[in-house]
């Protein structure tokens, strides 16, 4: 009989939890009318990011280096318009480079469509390799794009987000941000750092009503992902091929949905969905549902997670048997 009592008290408590869970969650934003800056707008997810906002009403700043490929995409978002005022404004610029720069040119974008509503730093560039076969540039050039490129736009908007107390601000890491796999020693570094910034803001912001979001896209069919293809190494290649090719338009179409609910995580798929519990550690719940699908999905998603590391050692094992016995196959990359 105490029994029956205790199960039904937390069945009863955790229903409560559900029913209060939409009242602490963030207000959603409202996208007709704002104004949403993408980085890396040009290609791949950032352009499909910028064709959800504009098809929801918002008006858009493309921020990429290439003109051409910026006036290009232009065109093609403008298809997607839902009402004549829209405007798409296209700015080239390295992110990387000069915080001076990258400030005054998200000012001017301010004065032509009024303060950013939502800042999505999509703009990022990967490159794979053995740890000792990466150059010692290539490390310094990722975590200047991944990352730095990911703070001088954000610290450009901030004030202004925190004086009018509303924004949304996106950082898209990677899966290779949650764990680190053979070949990412230069990128996921880059990827992990963007959790910490991200973790760090949040608490900062949190109470100018300020939501930030880290999207862990999984391989996506994207001009950047068959530029790294190029180059992976063998044990890289199988690995990912262990999980399926995600179309860029639905990471996108998921990145949006998250940032204009304001969750701090947003993840694609299954696989996805298990890493982003795995990983949850300190980072902040939008809302009690996803606090209570942490504390009961931790442990039995880590031995799963073991499962997968387990057959993820024993391919790079193999690739190394593999190449002591037919040393003239090294490194070939299929
Ligand atoms: N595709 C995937 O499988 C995958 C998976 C997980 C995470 N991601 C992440 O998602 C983001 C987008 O990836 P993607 O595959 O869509 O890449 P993509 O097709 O190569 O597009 C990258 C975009 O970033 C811009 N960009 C690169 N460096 C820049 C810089 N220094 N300053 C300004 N703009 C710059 C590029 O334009 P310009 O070259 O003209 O500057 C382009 O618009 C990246 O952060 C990537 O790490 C991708």
């Amino acid at each position: 009989m105490m029994l029956l009592l205790a199960a039904a008290s937390v069945v009863a408590f955790v229903l409560l939890l559900y029913m209060v869970s939409p009242l602490i969650s963030p207000k959603p934003l409202a996208l007709p009318g704002a104004h949403v800056v993408v980085t890396g707008g040009s290609s791949g997810i950032g352009k499909c990011v910028a064709i959800e906002c504009y098809k929801q009403g918002a008006f858009i700043t493309l921020i990429a280096r290439n003109e051409d490929k910026l006036l290009q995409t232009k065109k093609e978002i403008e298809k997607y318009s839902v009402n004549d005022k829209q405007v798409v404004l296209c700015i080239s610029v390295d992110v990387s480079k000069d915080y001076g720069n990258v400030e005054n040119v998200l000012k001017q974008a301010q004065e032509k469509l009024g303060p950013v509503d939502m800042l999505v730093n999509c703009a990022g560039t990967s490159v794979t390799g053995k740890f000792e076969d990466l150059e010692m540039n290539t490390f310094e050039r990722l975590m200047a794009v991944n990352y730095l490129g990911s703070v001088y736009p954000t610290r450009a908007v901030i004030a202004t987000m925190k004086e009018r107390r509303m924004g949304r601000i996106v950082f898209v890491s990677s899966q290779a941000g949650q764990l680190g796999l053979f070949g990412y020693t230069a990128y996921s570094p880059t990827k992990f750092a963007l959790r910490g910034l991200a973790e760090a803001l949040q608490m900062e912001v949190k109470p100018y009503n300020i939501y930030v979001t880290v999207a862990y896209p999984p391989d996506t069919d994207t001009p950047g992902f068959a530029e790294e293809s190029k180059t992976k190494p063998l044990e890289t290649k199988l690995i990912s091929e262990t999980s399926s090719v995600c179309q860029a338009d639905q990471v996108a179409r998921v990145i949006v949905k998250d940032a204009i609910q304001g969750n701090f995580n947003s993840s694609i798929g299954s696989d996805g969905y298990m890493l982003a519990l795995l990983t949850s550690g300190m980072s902040p719940v939008t809302s009690i549902t996803e606090g209570l699908q942490q504390v009961v999905g931790m442990g039995i998603f880590r031995i799963i997670g073991l499962f997968y590391l387990g057959s993820f050692d024993s391919i790079v094992r193999r690739c190394m048997i593999e190449r002591e016995k037919h040393p003239s196959t090294t490194d070939k990359t299929e």
